[in-house]
């Protein structure tokens, strides 16, 4: 079995797992606090150990990095990492806001560059995104791209929950510039949507994602053909470690990417 496979395979037991939970008063509850730092929900147990169960059950030999269950060595020879948001969205999850998806990605080393498949389960839908590194980005099997038009951004995704005064004013001149900014919450998705040519640019400069938000998404954007680099106009790389804290800017095309650094002054 493919390692792309097993993602797949994993993903679809959760949505088949979740279905009937999103929106319920089931789905939510206090379950402490996961290794990523948020309040696990019942909704993230019920789909973390889905996957987990899943792992074990095909004897995947992986170490696991999980939003709420931490590292999880389920072989004493991983052949790599699985980065693993079982439930990237958990708020709207839980509020049956149609907007929340199963995030994995699998790395054969402890960089997000080192990821080499990766897929982004839609849990409203069922749609699949999935990428392979130098093989491209897909949605239910069909090749998707960033959107390659040369005219303007028009739709720029913005994540600015809990953002600092500081980044916020980094960012007026975009919020200003734009009349179609959107914030939709569950970061993984987002990326696969901008992957997917819907939204032009998105922007998180919060320094609060972690890499389990990012990893599958990362690849996915990057798959498509889009730019992604961190606040100080590198290409975007972190370790894989639950410390890291990310910020990313991501754009569809070089044109979009030069705006954008320019107005928020990063070079
Ligand atoms: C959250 C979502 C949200 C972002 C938060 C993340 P979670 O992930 O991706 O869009 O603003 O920073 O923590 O907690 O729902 O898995
Ligand atoms: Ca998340």
């Amino acid at each position: 079995m493919r390692v792309i496979e097993v993602l797949q395979e994993a993903s679809l037991r959760v949505y088949n797992n979740v279905k009937h939970l999103a929106g319920t008063e089931e789905s939510g509850g206090d379950f402490g606090r996961g290794a990523g730092g948020d309040i696990s929900r019942k909704i993230d147990i019920v789909a973390e150990k889905t996957v987990l169960d899943y792992l074990k059950e095909i004897k995947f030999d992986c170490t696991v990095l999980g939003e709420e269950c931490g590292r999880v060595e389920l072989s004493k020879n991983p052949k790599g990492f699985i980065i693993m948001d079982a439930i990237d969205g958990s708020t709207n999850a839980v509020r049956g806001i149609p907007f929340f998806c199963c995030s994995l990605a699998f790395a054969t080393d402890n960089k997000l560059s080192s990821i080499t498949d990766s897929v982004v389960m839609d849990l409203s839908n069922g749609e699949m995104y999935h990428a392979i590194k130098g093989k491209g980005a897909f949605l239910n099997g069909k090749r998707i791209h960033a959107n390659e038009k040369k005219h303007f951004y028009f739709v720029v995704g913005l994540d600015m929950s809990g953002i600092s005064q500081d980044s916020l004013q980094q960012l007026a001149p975009i919020i200003s510039a734009s009349n179609h900014i959107r914030h939709f919450g569950a970061v993984a998705l987002e990326l696969a949507i901008f992957a997917r040519g819907l939204v032009d640019v998105f922007v998180d400069l919060r320094d609060k994602l972690r890499i389990t938000d990012v990893a599958a998404g990362y690849l996915i954007a990057l798959e498509a053909g889009g730019y992604i680099i961190d606040k100080s106009g590198k290409f975007l790389d972190s370790d894989l470690s639950y410390k890291s804290r990310i910020s990313f800017i991501a754009a569809a095309n070089k044109e979009f990417l030069d705006d954008i650094v320019k107005k928020l002054k990063i070079r």
